[in-house]
């Protein structure tokens, strides 16, 4: 038996086209990116993420000489939430990566698969789905409606 599954995304090509909170996101997360400490692969993420309670936290990737001790600029700031802000839910998250240097063809870059699998233990902790957008400098945005879009079939604490 063969089955199917579809994604349902948006698609912006200029953030002219978002709402005043997704413009603020996006900023945010093109600022955090720019302090992003990426000395080895100088690739710079930033990321903004909308609390419930209105309160955006940013994040960036952490590098280290030892490299799998670094960190993902979405991992930076979700566990900076999930320590400080355990009780609010996760709305959005805009996510802005990228070489240090953007050319006319950098596209706008997803979260990795360990950033989705940590994004989607809070989705599931909080029983709400957390808006995830991507989008390079020349502002080709893409939404999803939800963690578990970008990671079908995920496992979670359900399994356990
Ligand atoms: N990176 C992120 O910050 N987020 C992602 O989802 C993809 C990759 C960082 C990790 C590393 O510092 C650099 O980008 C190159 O992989």
């Amino acid at each position: 038996m063969k089955k199917e599954l579809t994604l349902n995304f948006d698609y912006f090509t200029a953030a002219a086209e978002l709402s005043d909170i997704e413009k603020t996101l996006f900023e945010k997360a093109k600022t955090a990116r720019e302090k992003a400490y990426a000395p080895y692969s100088d690739f710079f993420v930033g990321c903004a993420v909308l609390l419930e309670n209105g309160e955006i936290i940013c994040g960036n990737n952490q590098e280290n000489a030892a490299f799998p001790s670094g960190l993902c600029a979405e991992r930076t700031a979700v566990f900076y939430i999930g320590a400080n802000f355990p009780e609010q839910k996760i709305k959005k998250i805009f996510i802005v990566g990228g070489p240090r240097i953007f050319s006319e063809k950098t596209p706008a870059i997803p979260p990795c698969g360990a950033c989705r699998q940590s994004l989607m233990e809070y989705e599931t902790k909080q029983h709400e789905n957390i808006e995830v957008y991507f989008s390079n400098l020349k502002e080709e945005i893409y939404k999803v409606n939800a963690v578990k879009d970008l990671l079908p079939f995920y496992f979670d604490s359900t399994f356990l």
